[in-house]
């Protein structure tokens, strides 16, 4: 008997097997965001964001994704940190949704022409945050988010910088 109730086992994980298969291929015709790559796109076209993600970006996760931990309401709404692709994705954006004093920051790139001229740059870098002025969005609008979520590493800064001025590939 032992022998025989063998059989099925196989037959079902040959069949996930080709399911598995199916799937992959399913999505690499199917799914919006396969097609253009989205997933695998970050290791490959992003290196240097991708750098930039995992030594201190994905912390920002733990309150800029849906559903974080540290998420209030009072937030910036379209940032979205839970993947490089997301970060990548929703930094190429504007502020959104901000309240109270930095609701002056609302439709502000967070990326622009240069580093100095980047919200991105002014929350984490208090040189840039003191001379930061687009339009109604001033240093006293720019909050620290190094108070929020740590010091970056050594370099950090300057890696961010020369990203930007590259044009944020
Ligand atoms: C503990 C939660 C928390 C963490 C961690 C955090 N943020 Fe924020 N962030 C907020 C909140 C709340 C706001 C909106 C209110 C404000 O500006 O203080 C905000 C606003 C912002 C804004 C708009 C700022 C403005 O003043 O116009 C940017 C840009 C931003 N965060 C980027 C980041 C980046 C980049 C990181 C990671 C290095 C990060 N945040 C980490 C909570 C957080």
């Amino acid at each position: 008997m032992k022998r025989f109730s063998i059989l099925p086992v196989v037959v079902l994980m040959a069949s996930f097997w080709a399911c598995g298969l199916q799937n992959t291929e399913g999505n690499d015709n199917g799914g919006g965001q396969d097609v253009q790559g989205i997933q695998d796109t970050n290791t490959v076209q992003h290196p240097q964001f991708y750098a930039l993600y995992q030594a201190y970006f994905n912390t920002c996760a733990n309150c800029h994704a849906p559903g974080a931990m540290g998420r209030t309401p009072d937030i910036e709404k379209s940032l979205d940190f839970s993947t490089a692709d997301t970060a990548y994705a929703t930094l190429k954006g504007q502020a959104q949704g901000l309240t109270g004093n930095v609701q002056a920051c609302n439709g502000t790139p967070f990326i622009g022409q240069t580093y100095e001229t980047s919200l991105l740059a002014a929350v984490l870098d208090g040189a840039v945050r003191a001379k930061f002025n687009a339009g109604s969005c001033t240093s006293d609008e720019v909050t620290d988010m190094t108070v929020k979520a740590g010091q970056p590493p050594a370099h950090f800064l300057e890696s961010l910088k020369q990203w930007i001025d590259a044009g944020a590939p």
